[in-house]
């Protein structure tokens, strides 16, 4: 089973980013965890602070692998690109959030991922990556 988790911009800064929001742990470090827990499922990861590269990424990944959990940061609220591309593609996508986005600014309310995703998940910390990944280990 191949899985890809593709990070938004500034998720390269988790750790250091607003910790009260987004919390003290590395997303390398929360990724090796998540690898090692998950020894039976090929997870690989991509984050890109570039709208077109997520594009790119998700074409690329988005007619041969079983699941992509997506975590398009703050493109989820503004790119309809990104919103096109996960309708075009036939792999199923797992919106995720670390942050419950409704408990926060209304421009946050607002996604152009969910409409076309199999599922969101949001607000549980870095476990909302946890959950996300479970989702598609149940529904194998
Ligand atoms: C986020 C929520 C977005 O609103 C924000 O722009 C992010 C991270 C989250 O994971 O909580 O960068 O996607």
């Amino acid at each position: 089973m191949r899985i890809i988790i593709i990070n938004g911009p500034n998720l390269n800064l988790l750790g250091k980013r607003e910790n009260n929001i987004y919390g003290d742990e590395s997303f390398v470090e929360f990724f090796t965890r998540l690898q090692i827990n998950n020894e039976t499922v090929s997870l690989s990861q991509f984050q890109s602070n570039i709208e077109g590269e997520i594009m790119d990424k998700l074409q690329e990944v988005g007619y041969s692998y079983d699941g992509i959990i997506l975590n398009a940061a703050a493109y989820t609220h503004t790119s309809i690109g990104i919103g096109d591309t996960v309708k075009a593609i036939s792999t199923p996508v797992v919106e995720v959030h670390i942050s419950n986005t409704f408990s926060r600014e209304e421009f946050r309310h607002n996604s152009f991922i969910s409409p076309n995703a199999k599922g969101v998940i949001l607000g549980f910390g870095l476990q909302s990556y946890e959950w996300a990944l479970k989702s598609f280990l149940r529904s194998e």
